[in-house]
């Protein structure tokens, strides 16, 4: 029982069946999670699970998508009733990602909220998402939100007290009753530790030499931050920045750095004008593209490239006890971890992997082929971080990306990497593909095809080296003997359908043969990937609905 002066009511209501968080979080569209009690039910389970203690703290921000402004006035009103009693909100309600799991480590909340749906398009018809993340500021373990959706499930209500709406414009602080909640600069904490990784001096130099960078904010939440650091502490001109206003639908873009949704950038890059380095970030700001002139950075390179240079930059000059990469991220990592002899982990999709071997120490630098990079200084992967890493890399070693590449694929071999994305309406389809495929995987293993054969076939089984926690089925693996590999597995953050990933790759050494066009490279790979998984016959497409 919660004594409390808050003005407290418990609300009945059916529990909703459909509350099962996916790779980040609880992500649908706008119109399920404004149904009548949806978000509510959903964050009271999260309170049931967490069992925080009475008192706590909690930090909440998100990326400003439409829906957003709303939801944290209603999650404030279940957190005070749930024996919350400091709250630490962004001023207009934004928190990068990154951003907010910095806020949550140095503030030592019991907890954070943070609102997004990451790249996915936003607005009334778009999508929304919660996740809730630990003391440490990662996110909460699968087994958490396994929990938690456990719970939403025999939910017989919610708690919730009465109070104005929060004034979330003005920075500062308020007090409801008990609870006190501070509104603060979503931006300064984040700035700070910035410039503690970084030579900001040597970046500022660097671009007084004459060189330029364009980043493109996409409307997502990075425009702040990206205003504040790289234009009043960095001072590039304004205009260095595209797309710079946070607005609920991105301006009606999919804000997600890849070439395909951040064509504009893209060709930029291939303009005689071109800036030196040209980099973009997603809606939550925890993605990344870099870009040089006429040159695309793929997200398994930069993270093996940010290792073989990691020294050279202020915050890293100890170098890392690890690294770590998603399965189906390329193995350029691992190549460079092995000439560092340092471990590198191989960790099931999705951010939280790392969470705990950043904890623990194993780990100081980790990558997505998502798109996603980061390091020990938060427990979310960061956009921001990356760009910077990059422009101070560039200032560092006086070279262009393009050059800074060569070199690495000249000593390391190239890995050549791409994704390849199907998307189909009818889900049990997909899941049966997949069905087929780990039947046939017995079989699949030692078999030959032209000169390589397959080495290993496996259903990807992860078992975590700090708690020891096990999680099954995370894709299909079909390593070749000539360094080819193909890997499948089943999105986990749509909200309709569902979307099979085929991940190419291929490491060639041949110093003669590091600069083919990717997608001539992998198309012979990416065709018989096809034909052993029967996509067609399954899903019914002849041809990915997109290539990244
Ligand atoms: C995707 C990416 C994954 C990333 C996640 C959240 O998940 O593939 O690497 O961690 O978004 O940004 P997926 O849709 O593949 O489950
Ligand atoms: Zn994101």
């Amino acid at each position: 029982m919660i004594v409390s002066t808050l003005d407290i009511t418990h609300i009945n209501c059916t529990p909703f069946q459909d509350q099962r968080p996916g790779t980040a979080g609880l992500r649908k569209k706008v119109s399920v999670f404004r149904q009548p009690h949806y978000l509510e039910c959903f964050v009271q389970a999260i309170f049931d699970t967490l069992k925080l203690p009475q008192g706590a703290r909690l930090v909440i921000g998100g990326d400003g998508r439409y829906h957003n402004a709303e939801a944290i006035q209603t999650i404030i009103r279940i957190a005070a009733a749930n024996g919350i009693r400091e709250i630490i909100v962004g001023q207009n309600g934004l928190l990068s990602t990154p951003a907010a799991s910095l806020v949550i480590r140095k503030y030592k909340a019991a907890a954070g909220f943070i609102l997004t749906a990451s790249h996915n398009p936003g607005g009334p018809d778009g999508d929304f998402g919660l996740k809730f993340n630990t003391p440490s500021g990662g996110q909460a373990t699968e087994q958490v939100t396994e929990a938690v959706f456990r719970t939403s499930q025999q939910l017989s209500g919610y708690r919730i007290a009465s109070l104005p709406p929060v004034d979330l414009v003005r920075t500062g602080n308020t007090k409801c009753g008990e609870l006190d909640i501070q509104v603060i600069d979503p931006v300064a904490d984040y700035a700070m530790l910035m410039q503690e990784l970084f030579d900001f001096a040597a970046i500022r130099t660097w671009l007084q030499d004459g060189h330029r960078i364009r980043f493109d904010a996409m409307h997502g939440v990075t425009g702040p931050y990206a205003r504040r650091i790289l234009v009043d502490l960095l001072g590039c001109p304004p205009d260095s920045i595209l797309h710079a206003e946070s607005l609920p639908d991105f301006g009606g873009l999919h804000p997600d750095p890849n070439p395909i949704d951040a064509a504009e950038l893209v060709a930029e890059s291939l303009r005689p004008d071109s800036a030196d380095l040209l980099a973009a970030s997603d809606g939550d700001g925890d993605r990344n593209m870099i870009l040089g002139p006429g040159f695309f950075l793929s997200p398994g390179d930069s993270v093996a490239m940010m290792l073989a240079s990691l020294q050279l930059l202020p915050g890293y000059r100890n170098g890392v006890a690890g690294v770590a990469r998603s399965m189906p991220t390329s193995r350029a990592l691992d190549v460079v971890a092995a000439e560092l002899g340092i471990p590198c982990y191989e960790t099931p999709t999705g951010w939280r992997f790392f969470c705990n071997l950043l904890e623990a120490g194993l780990i100081g630098l980790c990558g997505e082929e998502s798109f996603g990079t980061s390091s020990a200084h938060v427990r979310e992967k960061d956009g921001l971080w990356a760009v910077l890493f990059w422009i101070n890399l560039l200032a560092a070693r006086h070279r262009s990306l393009k050059q800074i590449a060569d070199e690495h694929w000249r000593h390391h071999g190239r890995h050549y990497y791409q994704r390849w994305d199907y998307y189909t309406a009818d889900t049990s389809r997909a899941n049966a593909m997949l069905g087929a495929l780990r039947s046939a995987l017995p079989g699949l293993c030692g078999r030959q095809f032209g000169t390589a054969q397959i080495e290993s076939a496996d259903d990807f089984h992860y078992r975590d080296p700090v708690d020891g926690s096990e999680s099954a089925h995370q894709g299909i693996r079909l390593v070749f003997s000539d360094g080819a590999r193909i890997v499948y597995r089943l999105s986990g953050t749509g909200t309709a359908g569902a979307t099979l990933r085929v991940y190419l790759e291929r490491h060639v050494r041949d110093a003669a043969a590091i600069d083919r066009p990717t997608s001539e490279v992998l198309a012979p790979l990416g065709n018989l990937a096809a034909a052993l998984a029967r996509i067609g016959e399954f899903i019914g497409a002849d041809a990915p609905t997109g290539m990244i």
